[in-house]
C-alpha cells in the first residue's frame, strides 16, 4: 500500500584490478637473496660470461617492465587524486571529485555539487526512525563511517539526531546534514523561521543541504493546498537563496519534483541552481527517464526509499535477480541495491534503526556491468509502483 499523508505526519511529533608486484624474485636465476650462480664451476668462462649477460639483460628487461607498471599505477592514482583514509580502508579521489574504493576502483564515495561541496554517497535516512531509536541509529552510523544524515522538519526527530551527533566524536564539520522545508512553510516569510527551528532542534548553526520537501505548498497553518504558490515556487526558492547568502545553509535543493516542475522552477532567473533533487528510486520505482534527464542536465538525484521503504523491503530482498547477484558478488541483497543506486550515479539514503543493518548498508561494491544491467532490466521491466504517494488533492506527479 502506498504511504498516505497521515502516515507522513505521524512523526510530526571488471573485474577488480588486483595489483600484483612483478615476480622478480621468482624469475629464473634469482632467489630472494640475489642472483644464483648456477653451475658456474663446470662451465667455461665465455659461456659463463654470456649467461651472466643474458641474466643481466633479463633482469634489466623485467626491471624496466616493473618500472613501467609502477609508473602507470602511480600516475593513474595521481590523476585520480591520491589516497585518503576512510572507514572502508584506503580510498582514492576520482577525477570528478569522486572517492573510489582502492580495491574495487569504481564506486564513488561522494559526489561533487555545483558549489564545490562534496556530498557523501551514502546517508542514513531517518524518516520513521522513532524517538528513542533514532539517536542510537545515528551514533551507530557515525561509528561505522557514515558522514551523512538525511533528516527533515516533518520527521519530528531533529532534536535527537542533533544530540546524537554532538555525543559522537565526529566533528560537525565532517558530517553532511540535510533537512527539509515542510509544505506549511513555503510562504517566503515562513521559510527562515522554519529553517531556524530545524537549526535549533539539530543544535547547529548551518545545514549542508536544505530541500523543499515537496513541490506542494499548503496554506498557512493547515494542509489545504495553496495552488498559486505550488505552481510558482520561485518566491520560496528566492528565500532559500537568501538563506545561503546568510550562511545558514550551504546548498539548496528540491525533492519530489518531476521534470515539468523542475523546469517550471528553473525557468526563473535563479541565482543558485538546485543542487539535488531527492526522489523515490527503488527496484519498484526506478524512474529511468528521470535518471537519464537529470544526468543530461547535471542535476544530482538522491534515491529515497532505496530498499522499497518499510512496506516493500521484505519483498525487495527476495527478488530472484537480486538473490542471484548477491550470490555472485558475496554482497547481501540490501547491499546489492545500495551499490546499484550509487552505480546509477545517485546518492542513496537507506534507513535503518538496527545497528547491524546500519553497518550492512554502508558496505558496498561495484557490480559488474552485466550484473548492473540485469538489475536495471529487472527493475525497469515491470509496472512502476510508488511507495510514497501522498494524497493532498493535487496531482503531484503531473
Ligand atoms: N524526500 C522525501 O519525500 C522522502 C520520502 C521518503 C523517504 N525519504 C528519505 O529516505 C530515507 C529512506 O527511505 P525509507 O525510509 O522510506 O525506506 P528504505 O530505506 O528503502 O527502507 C527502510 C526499511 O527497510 C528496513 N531495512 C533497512 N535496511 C535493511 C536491511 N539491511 N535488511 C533488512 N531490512 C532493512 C528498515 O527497517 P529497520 O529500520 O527496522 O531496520 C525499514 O523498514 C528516509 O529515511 C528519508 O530520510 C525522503
Amino acid at each position: 500500500m502506498p504511504i498516505r499523508y497521515h502516515q507522513l505526519v505521524t512523526y510530526e511529533s571488471g573485474p577488480n584490478s588486483t595489483y600484483e608486484e612483478p615476480k622478480l624474485h621468482s624469475s629464473p636465476g634469482y632467489s630472494s637473496e640475489g642472483p644464483l650462480d648456477v653451475q658456474a664451476d663446470v662451465e667455461d668462462p665465455i659461456k659463463t660470461e654470456n649467461k651472466r649477460r643474458r641474466r643481466a639483460l633479463r633482469f634489466g628487461f623485467l626491471s624496466l617492465l616493473a618500472a613501467l607498471y609502477m609508473t602507470f599505477f602511480v600516475a593513474k592514482s595521481f590523476l585520480s587524486g591520491g589516497f585518503i583514509r576512510s572507514c572502508h580502508g584506503k580510498h582514492r579521489i576520482g577525477k570528478h571529485g569522486v572517492h573510489q574504493n582502492a580495491t574495487s576502483a569504481k564506486l564513488p564515495t561522494y559526489f561533487t555539487l555545483p558549489s564545490g561541496d562534496k556530498i557523501p554517497a551514502i546517508a542514513l535516512g531517518v524518516w520513521r526512525a522513532a524517538p528513542g531509536e533514532v539517536g542510537e541509529a545515528v551514533k551507530a552510523a557515525l561509528k561505522v563511517g557514515y558522514r551523512h544524515v538525511d533528516d527533515a522538519w516533518i520527521y519530528g526527530n531533529e532534536r535527537e539526531v542533533g544530540e546524537a551527533i554532538r555525543a559522537s566524536s565526529v566533528p560537525r564539520k565532517d558530517i553532511w546534514l540535510t533537512s527539509k522545508l515542510w509544505n506549511t512553510f513555503h510562504a517566503p516569510e515562513d521559510v527562515e523561521p522554519a529553517l531556524d527551528e530545524s537549526l535549533a532542534r539539530l543544535g547547529t548553526d548551518y545545514l549542508d543541504l536544505y530541500l523543499i520537501h515537496w513541490p506542494v505548498a499548503f496554506k498557512k497553518g493547515g494542509n489545504t493546498v495553496d495552488f498559486d504558490l505550488t505552481e510558482n515556487p520561485y518566491p520560496t526558492w528566492q528565500k532559500l537563496e537568501q538563506m545561503v547568502e546568510k550562511g545558514k545553509v550551504r546548498n539548496i535543493g528540491i525533492s519530489n519534483f518531476n521534470i515539468r516542475r523542475i523546469q517550471n522552477l528553473t525557468s526563473n532567473p535563479l541565482k543558485i541552481q538546485p543542487a539535488v533533487n531527492q526522489v523515490e528510486l527503488s527496484y519498484w520505482n526506478p524512474q529511468p527517464e528521470l535518471v537519464k534527464w537529470s544526468k543530461e542536465n547535471g542535476l544530482l538525484l538522491e534515491a529515497y526509499s532505496p530498499l522499497g521503504s518499510a512496506e516493500k523491503v521484505k519483498e525487495s530482498l527476495e527478488i530472484p535477480e537480486v538473490l542471484v547477484i548477491a550470490k555472485e558478488t558475496g554482497l547481501t541483497p540490501a547491499q546489492v541495491y545500495i551499490s546499484w543506486h550509487i552505480q546509477r550515479g545517485t546518492v542513496v539514503l537507506p534507513k535503518s534503526v538496527h545497528p547491524v543493518r546500519v553497518e550492512e548498508n554502508f558496505h558496498v561494491a561495484p557490480l559488474s556491468s552485466d550484473a548492473f544491467e540485469r538489475l536495471e532490466k529487472a527493475a525497469t521491466s515491470h509496472e512502476p509502483f510508488r511507495a510514497v504517494d501522498p494524497h493532498w488533492g493535487i496531482d503531484i506527479w503531473n
